[in-house]
């Protein structure tokens, strides 16, 4: 299922998040994508809130991975600054991927390789002062039945 969202300011790409956010379950991982500056932060931020964290999301760009506790643990990590995927190994990233807590990856694009096939791909296009298209595909799974044990599916 893919949907489309035409966000015209900061707190409407947070909305957006907040509202994925809230629908989120235990083991999902979302990918997010866009440019410098498309707003991917902004959109976590949402998301964060979305899953009851309480303390703001900061961008984890120095830090690469950032965690708040939430109605889930949440993973927020951005790949900007890695060197190569066995960075992202070496980190634990996989452990983060196979946990039960929600890992969100900005720059997901750059490790594509390293991402599951049940994947929420959120892409945002737009910078500066545009608006933002908010373009959120959760693959074919239909997440409202609420089965999340099931195989993924092969695509
Ligand atoms: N819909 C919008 N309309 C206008 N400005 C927006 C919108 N959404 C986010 N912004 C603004 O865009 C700027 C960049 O946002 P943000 O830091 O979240 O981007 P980013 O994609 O995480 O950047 P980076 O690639 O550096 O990590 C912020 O000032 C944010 O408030
Ligand atoms: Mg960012």
């Amino acid at each position: 299922m893919t949907t489309s969202v035409v966000a015209d300011s900061p707190e409407a790409t947070a909305a957006a998040g907040e509202r994925l956010g809230a629908r989120l379950g235990p083991g999902d991982v979302v990918g997010l994508s866009g440019v410098l500056g498309a707003g991917k932060t902004c959109f976590v931020q949402g998301l964060a809130r979305g899953l009851a964290v309480s303390t703001p999301a900061t961008s984890p760009t120095f830090v690469l991975v950032n965690e708040y506790r939430g109605r889930l643990p949440v993973h927020h990590v951005d790949v900007y600054r890695t060197q190569s995927l066995s960075e992202l190994l070496d980190l634990g990233l996989e452990d983060l991927l196979g946990g039960d807590g929600v890992t969100v990856i900005e720059w997901a694009d750059r490790c594509e390789a390293l991402l599951p096939p049940r994947t929420i791909r959120v892409h945002i296009e737009g910078v500066g002062d545009e608006p933002r298209r908010i373009t959120i595909d959760e693959g074919k799974t239909d997440r409202r039945d609420g089965d999340r044990t099931a195989p993924p599916p092969h695509r």
